[in-house]
C-alpha cells in the first residue's frame, strides 16, 4: 500500500480556504481516492478540545509562548491519531490550516520567531510537512467584505486581531511560498467558488499524476 499525500490548504482570514478543501476532497473520492478531510486547530478530540480553548481563552488569554504550545500540542495530537494513521493507510489527507499558520501567525506576526515554531513543531510532530501546501491569496480589501458577511462582530480571539497583525500573516504566507517553491503554491482567491477551484486543481494535477 502506498502512502497517501498530504496537502494543506493555507492563508489569511476569509480566503475561502475551508470551501476549497472542501470541494477538493469531493473531487479527489470522486476520483476514486480515500480522503481524510480535517481541519487545525482540531481534527481529534483533543485537538478540538484545545480548539475551544485557543479561540474562546479563558480570563485574560494565553501568552504568545503559551498559545503556540497549545497549537503545538493539538497538531501533536492530530498527527498522531489521525493524519499520520490515514497517510500511512494510503488515505490522502487534506488539512484546512497546518504547521504554516503557526509559522505566520505565532511565529512571524506574532513575534516568536520560525525557529522557535519548527522547534515546537519537531517535538511534537517529528516535523512533518505536507507535500503540497497550497496557499490562497487576495487582496485584504476583498477579504474584508467577506468577513464582515461570515463573522459580523463575532471574530474569535486571533480573527479579531489588528489589521496589521493578519497583513503580517498573509505576507508570511507568500514569503514562505517563495522561500519553498517545491513544497508550495499560491493561488488567486479572487473570482467565483468555481474559478477558484478549478486552481485549486491545477496545482493538485502534478501529485495526482500516476496516482489516479
Ligand atoms: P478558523 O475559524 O479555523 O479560522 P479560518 O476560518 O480563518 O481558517 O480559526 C483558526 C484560527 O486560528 C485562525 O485565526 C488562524 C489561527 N491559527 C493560528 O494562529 N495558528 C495555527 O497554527 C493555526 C492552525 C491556526
Amino acid at each position: 500500500m502506498s502512502r497517501g499525500a498530504f496537502i494543506a490548504f493555507e492563508g489569511g482570514e476569509g480566503m475561502g480556504k475551508s470551501t476549497q478543501a472542501r470541494l477538493l476532497a469531493e473531487r479527489l473520492e470522486a476520483e476514486g481516492l480515500r480522503v481524510e478531510l480535517t481541519r487545525e486547530p482540531g481534527g481529534t478530540p483533543g485537538a478540538e478540545a484545545i480548539r475551544e480553548l485557543l479561540l474562546a481563552p479563558p480570563g485574560e488569554g494565553w501568552t504568545l509562548e503559551a498559545e503556540a504550545l497549545l497549537f503545538a500540542a493539538a497538531r501533536a495530537d492530530h498527527v498522531a491519531r489521525r493524519i499520520e494513521p490515514a497517510l500511512s493507510s494510503g488515505a490522502w489527507v487534506i488539512c484546512d490550516r497546518f504547521l504554516d499558520s503557526s509559522r505566520a501567525y505565532q511565529g512571524l506576526a506574532g513575534g516568536l520567531g520560525d525557529e522557535r515554531v519548527r522547534a515546537l513543531h519537531d517535538v511534537g510532530s517529528a516535523g512533518l510537512l505536507p507535500d503540497l501546501t497550497i496557499v490562497i491569496d487576495a487582496p485584504a480589501t476583498d477579504v474584508a467584505q467577506r468577513l464582515a458577511a461570515r463573522d459580523g462582530d463575532a471574530s474569535d480571539a486571533i480573527g479579531g486581531r489588528a489589521e496589521d497583525y493578519h497583513q503580517s500573516v498573509n505576507a508570511a504566507f507568500l514569503e514562505f511560498a517563495k522561500q519553498e517553491p517545491d513544497r508550495f503554491r499560491v493561488i488567486d482567491g479572487l473570482g467565483s467558488i468555481e474559478e477558484v477551484h478549478a486552481r485549486v486543481l491545477e496545482a493538485v494535477a502534478p501529485l495526482l499524476e500516476g496516482r489516479v
